[in-house]
C-alpha cells in the first residue's frame, strides 16, 4: 500500500507514464547519487555510512554482492567495475541462491546487498544469512528507512527518489554510479594512484550531461520501436561491461512488452543462440568503442550473415557500423567503464517505446510487483 501512497504524492508532470518520467529524471537522479561523494583533495569517493573500522576496510579481500532482477544486473555491473579499477575478486550472487546454496566465505568478505526497494524477501534473507555468518554486510538501497536498510550493518543510499514504474530505471544508473564508486574508493585504499582517481572523477562529473545528451535518442528509438514491436523474439548481445547491459536491456523489454527477450554475451552466441535467428528476430548490439569492437562486429556479421536484422547502439562518429547495422543509434563516447550507463538509456527507451506500440500496460506489467516480499 505504501506505492500507492507515493502514486498519489508523485505527479507525472506531463509524461504519459511514470516509466519515461524516470527515464528522464536520470540526469538528476545521477546527480543526487553522487552529491558530496567525490572528494578532489583524496581523489576517491567518499560515504558517510559505510560504519566499517579502517581496519575492516584494510582487511576487504573479497566482495560479495547479491541482489534480485535488475539489482542484480547492477551487481553484475559492479563485479567488472570493482575487480577492474580496485584489483579485489568480487562474486555476484542470486539473494535467493545465495541462502540456501551455503557457499564457504572466507574472513575478510564484505557483503553488499543491493536492492532499490528495501523490501525484497530473498534479498533480505541472504543479509541475515551473511550476518549471522559474521561477515559484515551493508546496503545499496534507494527506499530510505527500509527493512534491508535498517538490518543492514550500514551501507549506501541512492537518493534517487521514489521509483514509481514496476521495471526499474532510474534505480538502476543509480545502483550503477554506486558501484562505480565504490570501486573507486576501494581502488584508492589499494593500488589506484591519484591521478587515476582524479581521471574517473573528473568522468564522473560529466555523467549526468553525458544522460542528457543520450537522451536525445528518444525520438529515433521510437521509429525503430515501431519497426520491431511485432517480432517475438529478440536477442540482446554485448561483451564485458556491457554483457550485463545486455541482460538488462532484454529484462525491460521481457518485462515490459512481454516479448521473449535473451541478453548473451556476444562471443557466446555462436554456442547455442544463434540457432534462434531469423529475418523475424532482431539482434541488439551494444558496440562501444574499446578494445573488443573488432570481436563484436564479427560476431554481428555472423548474425547479418544468415539474415538476422541487426539494431546497434554505437559511439558517435562510427560510421563502420552504419555499413552494416540495420539501424544504429549512437550515443556520446566515454571511457568503457561508464559505458554500461550510457548504452542502458536507449534500451530503456526501446523497451518503453516497444511496450507502449503494442499497447501494454506500461507502469504496471501483468504478474509483476514492484517489491517482491515473499521468497
Ligand atoms: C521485483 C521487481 C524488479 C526488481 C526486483 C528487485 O522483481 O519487479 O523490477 O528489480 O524485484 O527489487 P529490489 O527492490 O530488491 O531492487
Amino acid at each position: 500500500e505504501s506505492l500507492e501512497m507515493e502514486v498519489d504524492d508523485v505527479g507525472l508532470e506531463g509524461f504519459p507514464h511514470y516509466m519515461l518520467k524516470e527515464i528522464y529524471e536520470q540526469p538528476d537522479s545521477l546527480t543526487a547519487a553522487m552529491r558530496g561523494r567525490l572528494s578532489d583533495v583524496d581523489a576517491t569517493a567518499v560515504f558517510g555510512g559505510l560504519n566499517l573500522t579502517p581496519q575492516q576496510l584494510r582487511n576487504v579481500n573479497r566482495i560479495v554482492l547479491t541482489a534480485c532482477g535488475t539489482s542484480w544486473h547492477a551487481a553484475m555491473v559492479g563485479e567488472y567495475l570493482i575487480e577492474e579499477l580496485a584489483r579485489i575478486p568480487v562474486e555476484v550472487e542470486y539473494a535467493s541462491e545465495l541462502r540456501y546454496r551455503n557457499p564457504p566465505v572466507e574472513q575478510g568478505t564484505l557483503l553488499f546487498a543491493l536492492t532499490q526497494s528495501g523490501e525484497t524477501a530473498d534479498t533480505l534473507a541472504a543479509l541475515r544469512e551473511m550476518k549471522r555468518k559474521g561477515h559484515p554486510s551493508l546496503a545499496i538501497c534507494n527506499v530510505v528507512g527500509s527493512t534491508i536498510a535498517h538490518e543492514a550493518d550500514g551501507g549506501v543510499y541512492l537518493h534517487a527518489g521514489p521509483e514509481i514504474g514496476v521495471a526499474s530505471t532510474k534505480a538502476y544508473t543509480s545502483q550503477v554510479a554506486v558501484m562505480t564508486m565504490l570501486a573507486l574508493y576501494f581502488g584508492r585504499l589499494r593500488h589506484l594512484s591519484y591521478e587515476a582517481g582524479q581521471r574517473i572523477i573528473t568522468q564522473l562529473r560529466k555523467l549526468p550531461d553525458l544522460v542528457r545528451e543520450t537522451l536525445e535518442v528518444n525520438g529515433e528509438v521510437r521509429r525503430i520501436a515501431a519497426k520491431y514491436a511485432h517480432a517475438n523474439n529478440f536477442l540482446y548481445l554485448g561483451r564485458q561491461f556491457n554483457f550485463p547491459t545486455a541482460l538488462e536491456g532484454a529484462l525491460k523489454l521481457k518485462e515490459i512488452s512481454y516479448i521473449h527477450a535473451e541478453g548473451y554475451p556476444a562471443a557466446e552466441m555462436k554456442h547455442g543462440p544463434i540457432a534462434l535467428v531469423d529475418q523475424h528476430t532482431p539482434s541488439v548490439f551494444l558496440m562501444p568503442q574499446g578494445g573488443v569492437y573488432d570481436k563484436v562486429m564479427s560476431n554481428l556479421e555472423e548474425i547479418k550473415a544468415r539474415g538476422g536484422p541487426v539494431i546497434a547502439i554505437a559511439a558517435k562518429g562510427d560510421k563502420e557500423i552504419a555499413r552494416l547495422a540495420d539501424d544504429v543509434i549512437y550515443v556520446p563516447v566515454v571511457e568503457e567503464f561508464l559505458s554500461p550507463l550510457i548504452n542502458i538509456v536507449p534500451l530503456q527507451l526501446l523497451a518503453y517505446h516497444v511496450a507502449v506500440h503494442r499497447g501494454c500496460d506500461v507502469d504496471k506489467p501483468r504478474n509483476l510487483a514492484k517489491s517482491v516480499t515473499v521468497e
